[in-house]
């Protein structure tokens, strides 16, 4: 198969961790035949430096006429970053957002999963992640509040900021689909997540996601209040197989659920349209403190390369390689910092892709 992969290194250790998860599916390419073809684009901050935006049309362009994109992460320091003192539409940040509405990347997977080698770090009472966890947060990513109209207006003498959070039925019907039919291939359970007894938006949001549950008999569907859901996934997280949310709730549950997995590191996620296309990056961030000293995790972008494999390419035998590999490397005891302890053997990041590589 002829694999067109479009890589978006990106900013802080975004670069790091996309050479490790290019070596992977080099030896992946090589083990099973296939002929991948790689074309490195700029975004975020080295878009900036290089073109003085976060994301040109050329790379847009060279995205859309690839089979997927890879990228690694993008961003610096807020506080000390000089892509900061931009306007908000010029920090790196713009270019993940308009490269999502541009590809209309409306359904965001993020799964988080224990693994039993990692059930040391998960932050949870042992009685809790005794029970282990798999869970898919569906976040839907081109809607809602990131998109609404903005602004920051003076009204008599008084700052005002505004943001408007907007959700057609359309919207919510097209991600609700998605989160039932992954469902029906998982463990057939929903859990909507809202706020409907505040938002409007929110309301329509269950109204439509109660349309959908009919065609999908054979999946349960729940309905939880976007507070009671932050607090049940620290009491119960088991109890979990699709959250289906909006955009921002996604957002937030999404770094929460990573957090009780016990590291972010480990996080893969796949953001698709309606076709097979699909944009594959880690759930975490470029964390610019530790970027250039080879100590970066790179497995939750290895991830997020055998979730482009399954997803984008159907190399489902492929993707598993993937899997069991860094499920043998963890068993091994090798670790990064992130997800070290006691009795384990550290490594970096560009020796963890190697030894990833060669269980593959
Ligand atoms: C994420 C990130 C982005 C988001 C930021 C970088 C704009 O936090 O992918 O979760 O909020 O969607
Ligand atoms: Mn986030």
């Amino acid at each position: 198969m002829n694999l067109n992969i479009c890589c978006i290194p990106g900013d802080g250790i975004g670069p790091e961790i996309i050479a490790e998860a290019k070596k992977v599916l080099k030896k992946v390419a090589e083990k099973y035949g296939h002929n991948m073809e790689f074309t490195d684009v700029l975004m975020g901050g080295a878009s900036i430096d290089a073109y003085g935006v976060p994301l040109t049309d050329e790379t847009i362009a060279v995205a859309k006429e690839s089979d997927a994109v890879l990228m690694g992460s993008i961003g610096g320091d807020t506080n000390t970053s000089p892509w900061y003192e931009l306007e908000p539409h010029l920090r790196p940040e713009a270019g993940l957002l308009k490269i999502r509405k541009s590809l209309n990347l409306f359904a965001n997977l993020r799964p988080a999963v224990l693994y039993p080698q990692l059930a040391g770090a998960c932050p949870l009472k042992e009685e809790i992640s005794a029970k282990g966890f798999n869970m898919l947060i569906m976040r839907e990513l081109t809607g809602g509040l990131y998109f609404g109209e903005r602004k920051t207006v003076e009204e008599n003498g008084m700052l005002t900021a505004i943001d408007t959070l907007t959700y057609t039925e359309e919207e919510i019907r097209r991600i609700a689909v998605k989160g039932f039919e992954i469902a029906r291939k998982r463990r057939g359970k929903v859990t909507s997540v809202d706020k409907a007894n505040v938002l409007d938006s929110s309301r329509l949001w269950r109204k439509v996601v109660n349309q959908v549950a009919p065609n999908y008999p054979e999946v349960t569907l729940e309905h939880m209040l976007v507070d009671n859901c932050a607090m049940q996934l620290v009491r119960d997280p088991a109890q979990f197989d699709v959250i289906l949310t909006e955009n921002m709730f996604g957002d937030i549950l999404s770094d929460e659920a990573s957090m009780v997995t016990g590291s972010i590191g480990m996080l893969a996620s796949a953001s698709l349209n309606d076709s097979r296309f699909g944009l594959y990056e880690p759930s975490h961030g470029s964390a610019p403190d530790i970027a250039g000293k080879d100590i970066a995790n790179p497995i939750a972008t290895i991830l997020s390369a055998a979730m482009m494999l399954k997803f984008t390419f159907d190399l489902d035998e492929e993707a598993a390689a993937i899997e069991k590999a860094v499920e043998a490397v963890l068993e091994k005891g090798y670790r990064t910092g992130d997800i070290m302890s006691e009795g384990c053997i550290q490594v970096g990041c560009s020796q963890m892709g190697s030894l990833i590589e060669e269980a593959i």
